[in-house]
């Protein structure tokens, strides 16, 4: 496709262009799952249109930047991280010409914009895999073991569940970590490298402001392809490094799309940031992603994986702070997106839990990432017939991914609800949003919405919680504008504070927040004055009641 295009417009001027502190090492970054965002056009699916026609109320949300899920041309047999076409817009979500409005329009709005890009595997509908000779050398192929070359090369399973290999009519195989229709790229091959770089030029020329890395972790496999000897290894993604994740072989190219990065935006006056999303086992290892040639940020799944329990949640942002704080590098925190069960309804279907787990979230230092219709409050959806679904993973028998691992606070969370989301699958968290209105759509779009939205949303909107003090949207729009204007937020020091069992408390400069992880009121000494609370706080004779399941932003 291809489009004459106006030139890329500028990214919004900030502190921090150029080399220097970086606007990225506080950011609240909204991620935007397309499909289910906003539909322009009455199909059903949600577009870049429609996202860009909503660009306003993220701007009075209060974030920084938004993060677009892939919207390249792709058959989406994988939710579009099946790409055919890096350079393309899905005629689903769009045209080349609706990307490039939607950065100027964020741009015009002070909002920078990352794009996903998904450099493990392609579609098979690339026209690389479609050509059998480039296919070879450009993909995963090996023969087969058995007398005839009947079984898989190895023992290695799909996320989704299944082996990994899928044999050809030729009679080898290649190999896919996630969906036959994805297999994964060679990146032992100097041209891959040389393509993805050149896909990347091809989104900054237009002017995106940073890339989320999807699979960071799986580029490079282990030499001769070695057994791992037993199966259910998506259980272990996370846990320990595997052949084919978290090799240390990745981090060359991590490297290299630094150099790529930063000379780009030094010829600029701009920063333009890669954010990885890795599973690794550890703090540590998560921090060889943010080393300061590497990428900017990572995704920290530890802090998504922990249970509501006050000692588990201090252990992990001690741990992420240390490790990120080895390298220089900020943290990032995040507790939902389009893999896992929203929190809500993982946290032991508290909202409370949910409002509280936010405000800590947002109180800590670093950058936040923030999955739309959490702002609403939105709970997993549990009970999708089978015939709506469309995650692969639901079809091959395996699990999301590797987001939800060990420390899931499965013991908590309602019957039915297990770990990696009602059953382990993805649609329940990508039910498209409600926008207004007492009945479905909602106003998602003029037509009806790809997954069934429940009947019960009415009070969830929007419109409905807007002017609303007590709803969750007004809560997050408080806290960003907290966030903006208090200078002792964002990125900088934080301490912790003593507090009795079951409680946390940490200070900011010239802020305290509390949180109580406890199912009932809590009472101390009032630290300051309340600014913001998750819960109706209340002060009596220098005595805080803090209530059950609450976080508290408190002027000291
Ligand atoms: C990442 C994406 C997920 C996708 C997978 C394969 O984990 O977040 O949605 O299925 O990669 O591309």
């Amino acid at each position: 496709m291809t489009q004459e295009l106006t030139s890329p417009s500028p990214a919004p001027q900030a502190p921090g262009t150029g080399r220097g502190p970086g606007w990225w090492r506080d950011a609240v970054i909204y991620q935007v799952y397309v499909r289910s965002f906003a539909d322009s056009d009455g199909d059903g699916i949600g577009d870049l249109r429609g996202a860009r026609e909503r660009l306003p109320y993220l701007k009075d949300l209060g974030v920084d930047a938004v993060w677009l899920t892939p919207f390249y041309a792709s058959p989406q047999a994988d939710g579009g991280y099946d790409v055919a076409d890096y350079r393309a817009v899905d005629p689903l979500f769009g045209t080349l010409q609706d990307a490039d409005d939607l950065i100027r329009t964020a741009h015009d709005l002070g909002l920078r914009v990352i794009v996903d890009i998904v450099p493990n595997h392609t579609s098979d509908r690339h026209p690389w895999f479609q050509d059998p000779e480039l296919a070879r050398q450009r993909y995963l192929f090996r023969p087969g073991k058995g007398e005839s070359g009947e079984l898989p090369p190895n023992d290695w399973e799909s996320v989704f569940g299944g082996p990994a290999w899928t044999r050809t009519d030729r009679g080898d195989w290649y190999l896919h970590l996630f969906a036959p229709e994805q297999p994964d790229l060679n990146w032992d091959n100097p041209e891959v490298h040389a393509e993805f770089e050149a896909i990347m030029r091809f989104w900054l020329d237009l002017g995106v402001d940073g890339f989320r890395v999807d699979v960071a972790h799986g580029m490079i496999k282990a030499p001769g392809l070695p057994d791992i000897g037993h199966g259910a290894q998506a259980q272990l993604i996370g846990a320990q490094v595997l052949p084919f994740f978290d090799q240390d072989g990745v981090h060359a190219i991590h490297r290299a799309w630094r150099r790529l990065l930063d000379g780009y935006g030094d010829a600029r006056g701009k920063q333009v940031i890669g954010v990885a999303e890795a599973w690794a086992p550890t703090a540590e290892r998560l921090a060889l992603y943010v080393r300061p040639d590497e990428l900017h940020q990572a995704f920290n799944f530890q802090f998504l994986n922990a249970p509501w329990q006050s000692d588990a949640l201090r252990s992990v942002i001690d741990a992420s702070l240390a490790a990120t704080a080895s390298v220089g590098a900020p943290t990032t925190w995040v507790l939902s997106n389009h893999d896992v069960v929203r929190h809500t309804t993982r946290l032991g279907g508290s909202l409370a839990r949910a409002r509280a787990a936010t405000l800590l979230m947002l109180a800590l230092p670093g950058s936040a990432y923030l999955y739309q219709g959490e702002e609403l409050g939105l709970p997993e959806v549990t009970d999708l017939p089978d015939e709506v679904r469309q995650d692969p993973a639901f079809f091959r028998g395996g699990r999301a991914t590797g987001a939800v691992g060990p420390g899931t606070d499965t013991e908590s969370a309602p019957d039915g609800v297990a770990a990696g989301g009602q059953d382990g699958f993805r649609d329940g968290c990508r039910v498209p949003l409600p926008w207004s209105g007492e009945l479905p759509p909602y106003g998602f779009g003029p037509g009806g919405s790809w997954l069934p939205q429940p009947a019960d949303w009415g009070g969830l909107t929007v419109a409905a919680q807007t002017g609303d003090p007590a709803s969750t949207l007004e809560l997050y729009r408080a806290a960003l504008e907290l966030r903006r204007r208090l200078p002792g937020l964002g990125d900088g020091p934080m301490s912790w504070a003593p507090a009795p069992d079951g409680v946390l408390a940490l200070t900011r400069p010239g802020l305290l927040c509390t949180v109580n992880t406890l199912g009932h009121d809590v009472g101390l000494p009032a630290p300051g004055t309340p600014l913001l609370s998750s819960a109706p706080v209340t002060v009596d004779d220098a005595t805080a009641q803090l209530p059950g399941d609450s976080c508290t932003w408190w002027a000291i």
